[in-house]
């Protein structure tokens, strides 16, 4: 094994491939990239931090699996991301909703449906391009719906805004089973007619059934959604220094430009609801400004970095400005964890150029620079993670390369 190289176990324990991963309130809400339940289960569960588990932290939430399992769990929890919607999925998922009031408020919308008529005057000026997304008739029905949802009493309106969420997007012309905003064909415009109000009823039904799963195992846990960017630090009124417990993540791995599109499948709720910065998420994420100045130090990756620079100095500071903002956001993620605390980092080796950066690699080096010892790579592969297992190395069509496969579950103590 050479230096920079660390342990890494191959291991089907990690699969979960007959495993329901929609219980609870897993259910609720698509987003790219998510992680499995059962990995953040088995990670609570069977690799907790030698001492106490009170404290759990998520420095990238997404739609809050982790939050959700240290609920199930009755563990404190944080976790922040810099989507608002992430932010409001892993609000919703982790909130006892009054399942009688939601199911009053079911028949309320259902009787409101069933009032319907084309509304006189629409006020969409806040959706870009609403035309070029949406029909009318479909425009309306939404724009229908979130005025009435609008009138709901507050502790239950974001549960029937969560479910529209995901309407706003699948109503709109966008192609099924993409992240990125890519319109349906013209000539295949006319075969998407999709029945709002019959999809929103649906994904209410099913919210429900998820609902009354999770309110049966209620506990008096606290969940803390945040907002703070751990690249610039963590702030003290949220966490404390030697705190945390247990840290429980799966971290972009790359920008979201060329890796995952964040921002783009989130813009859809983002403008509908009027959320913070919908038109500009992908820039404030990881490695989403370009810089110049850089401080990071490896030893890992350091060949794999040389041979991208060789073939393109564009995708090179990319892929420079993404690990300096991951490099900062592990240093003040490791403060924030107490002594003989845990990390556990899910992560993926993605192809630059066709050059495989091992992320895991630099992860471990990462943490160990700032105290931590590694316990153990988990290597698992990932057949029902909806995201591309090929991406163009050169935007070239039929060039593709094979990326991420395997996901690496890496494990390291805070010495
Ligand atoms: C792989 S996803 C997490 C998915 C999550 N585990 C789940 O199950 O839904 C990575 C998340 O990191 C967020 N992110 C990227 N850069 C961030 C930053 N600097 N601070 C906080 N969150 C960030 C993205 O918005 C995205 O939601």
């Amino acid at each position: 094994m050479k230096k920079t190289e660390y342990k890494r176990t191959f291991t089907e324990d990690w699969d979960f491939r007959s495993s329901d991963t929609k219980e609870y309130t897993h259910t609720y809400h698509t987003y790219p990239a998510m992680m499995i339940p059962q990995i953040a289960r088995k990670l609570i569960e069977d690799y907790k931090p030698k001492g106490k588990l009170e404290y759990i932290l998520d420095p990238y939430m997404g739609s809050g699996t982790t939050l959700v399992e240290a609920k199930i769990k009755g563990i404190d929890s944080i976790g922040t991301d810099l989507n608002p919607l992430a932010r409001f999925i892993a609000a919703v998922k982790t909130t006892n909703f009054n399942e009688k009031l939601i199911k009053e408020y079911l028949s309320k919308t259902i009787k409101a449906i069933d009032d319907y008529k084309f509304p006189k005057k629409i006020d969409l000026e806040h959706i870009t391009n609403v035309d070029f997304w949406y029909s009318k008739e479909n425009a309306a029905e939404l724009y229908y719906l979130t005025k009435i949802i609008n009138t709901y009493p507050e502790t239950i309106r974001d549960f029937f805004l969560l479910a529209l969420s995901e309407c706003v997007r699948e109503v709109s012309y966008t192609r099924n089973g993409e992240f990125k905003r890519y319109r349906i064909a013209k000539e295949k415009l006319h075969l998407h007619n999709p029945q709002t109000f019959k999809l929103f009823i649906n994904k209410l039904e099913r919210n429900i059934k998820g609902l009354e799963d999770f309110n049966k195992i209620k506990n008096s846990s606290k969940t803390v959604i945040a907002e703070f960017n751990t690249v610039n630090g963590i702030p003290k009124e949220y966490i404390k220094e030697g705190s945390i417990d247990l840290v429980v993540t799966s971290p972009p791995y790359g920008d979201s430009k060329t890796t995952v599109a964040y921002g783009q499948f989130s813009r859809w709720a983002n403008e509908w609801f009027e959320f913070d910065n919908a038109k500009k998420i992908d820039s404030l994420l990881m490695g989403g400004t370009k810089i110049n100045d850089f401080t990071l130090k490896t030893e890992t990756i350091k060949d794999e970095l040389k041979e991208i620079k060789k073939l393109d100095i564009k995708r090179y500071y990319e892929v420079l400005s993404f690990l300096d903002d991951y490099y900062k956001s592990i240093a003040n993620v490791s403060k924030a964890i107490r002594k003989e605390g845990r990390i556990c980092y899910v992560v993926g080796n993605r192809n630059v150029k066709g050059v495989q950066i091992p992320l895991d690699f630099f992860t471990i080096e990462s943490f160990e620079r700032n105290g931590f010892r590694h316990i153990d790579t988990f290597v698992r592969s990932i057949p029902n993670k909806r995201m591309p297992s090929k991406t163009s190395p050169s935007n070239k069509k039929g060039a593709n390369v094979t990326t991420m496969v395997n996901e690496f579950i890496i494990i390291m103590d805070k010495t």
